[in-house]
């Protein structure tokens, strides 16, 4: 897994019998359904429970068919397959990594040991719950992202949506697959309550906060598949090193759809700047919302915003919880294997940023505690990449303005900087400086109502919304131009 986002989710043709998926079967699956009937049986009663609630909570507009890419092998040469299809025939299906049956658990106090291809009585319920969690998240945005297709700026856009939705849905599969298969009646319960509780809902909300935020707009969407699907990302990558051999081989094959998410959030984000940028050019102007554009500020906004919530997802600083969950070999590091310790951590340190009688300073604190801060440390580094990139594009168009990530601690509900008000620049506030001043950082209802203002539907093949650039390429190697999606009649109307 490299940290580059990939390029238009194209893939070789797939090779090597092994990790062949089975389409044959009501499930596609590579991990032998057919050889086990009870839980094939199983699954087959959750799938049209799953179908239902597409249709009630998946994509909203009416289309007829979507060029979409389907997992055929998950080896290493290739997997992906494209071709028009409705989307509620879409084979979502379980498709784990390849096993190595070699593979021992990399850290904590089982280091060394073979990886577990059955739970270990003594983490389950750790393990059911890190799992929940995941699979919680993943039809979460499916919901969220609902009602954005009948603003797509875009049919390329369109797609591109479309096809993260169908992923996601998949991804919920591949967690159900898993308490199906090892967590027995607890199991299977849970995997109807990852239906039943939905982005919103009053009485039953998702489990993350994040996850239950409305995606108002495609640029929040953008800025949504930038910043918390790359959250997503970092997840999956601890769980990835799990001692727990089929999470490890899950999450290895759920990050390689993931990286398409990556790639439509920066180059979105990146298209919406340089079409800001040229519009600023032209009208030598910052006020770009008469000429169509989104402002630089607003796009700073939601940045801000978005990337407030999604540090949260990483949990407080400090957690014993997380430091269990790496000594019992449930959840390792970001590329542990690449990690030059002892993959133990006892007794090692680490320093951390807090607020320490009215001023934010360093702390010396238990590394082993640490271990969301360490995740998260990462996830910045990685975060800062794009911001580069779409700086780049401002840099390009002559342009002095820039977009910078805000500080660690702004608008946090999570962690050691909850309950204080903290500015962009890192400056500790007052309550009554913070509330006068959070309408300068965060997006207000009319930098809301401005950008809906603009999410008008371009459904012409080839043509894009006047506040976004056109990409370079198509997908796989499409013609931008290409008839990736065919609405239905509804639609147009
Ligand atoms: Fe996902
Ligand atoms: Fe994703």
């Amino acid at each position: 897994m490299t940290t580059t986002d990939d390029r238009t989710g194209a893939a070789p043709t797939p090779t090597g019998p092994l990790s062949r998926i089975d389409y044959s079967e009501r499930i596609p699956n590579n991990v032998d359904l057919a050889g086990d009937r009870r839980l094939q049986r199983a699954l087959e009663g959750w799938q049209p429970k799953f179908i239902d609630w597409w249709k009630t909570l998946g994509p909203a507009l009416p289309t007829k068919d979507v060029y979409l890419r389907t997992a055929v092998a998950v080896g290493r040469d290739g997997w992906a397959h494209f071709e028009h299809v409705p989307m509620e025939e879409y084979r979502w299906g379980i498709f784990l990594a390849e096993q190595n049956p070699d593979r021992t658990v990399a850290f904590g106090k089982h280091l060394g040991q073979p990886a577990w291809q059955e739970v270990p009585g003594e983490h389950r319920a750790d393990l059911m719950r890190l799992i929940v969690i995941q699979g919680d998240t993943e039809p979460a945005s499916v919901e969220q992202q609902r009602v954005l297709g009948n603003t797509a700026p875009s049919i390329y856009d369109l797609r591109n949506l479309f096809q993260v939705n169908v992923e996601e849905g998949r991804h919920l599969w591949a967690m159900v697959y898993l308490l199906h298969a090892y967590f027995g009646r607890e199991g299977r319960e849970e995997a109807e309550q990852l239906l039943k509780r939905n982005s919103g809902d009053l009485d039953a909300p998702r489990i993350l906060g994040a996850f239950n935020e409305e995606t108002t707009d495609w640029l929040q969407f953008f800025m949504f598949t930038y910043f918390t699907d790359r959250d997503g990302k970092y997840q999956l990558g601890t769980l990835k090193e799990s001692g727990f051999d089929p999470l490890a081989r899950t999450c290895e094959f759920m990050l390689k759809e993931e990286a398409h998410h990556m790639f439509v959030g920066t180059t979105g984000v990146q298209r919406i700047v340089e079409q800001t940028a040229e519009l600023m050019k032209s009208h030598d102007t910052e006020d770009v919302l008469p000429h169509g554009g989104i402002p630089l500020q607003i796009i700073q906004k939601y940045l801000n915003f978005q990337y407030s919530v999604s540090m949260d997802l990483f949990g407080s600083e400090q957690s014993t919880n997380a430091g269990n969950y790496f000594t019992s070999g449930l959840k390792g590091r970001w590329q542990e294997a690449r990690r030059k310790d002892d993959h133990v951590l006892l007794d090692m340190e680490r320093q951390m940023n807090t607020v320490i009688d009215g001023s934010i300073a360093e702390q010396t604190v238990p590394l082993l505690n640490a271990l969301n801060l360490d995740l998260r440390d990462e996830y910045v580094a990685d975060c800062a990449n794009g911001v580069r990139r779409w700086n780049l594009a401002l840099e390009n168009a002559g342009l002095e303005q820039r977009l910078t990530l805000p500080h660690e601690g702004f608008h946090r509900k999570v962690g050691t900087f909850a309950g204080h008000h903290i500015s962009p620049e890192g400056e500790l506030l007052d309550a009554a400086t913070w509330e006068q001043r959070a309408v300068e950082w965060l997006p207000s209802a009319e930098d809301r109502e401005a950008v809906a203002s603009l999410m008008v539907p371009e459904y012409e093949y080839g043509k894009f919304a006047g506040w976004i650039a056109p990409p370079q390429t198509g997908i796989n190697d499409q013609p931008v131009e290409f008839d990736y999606v065919h609405l239905r009649d509804e639609a147009l109307a």
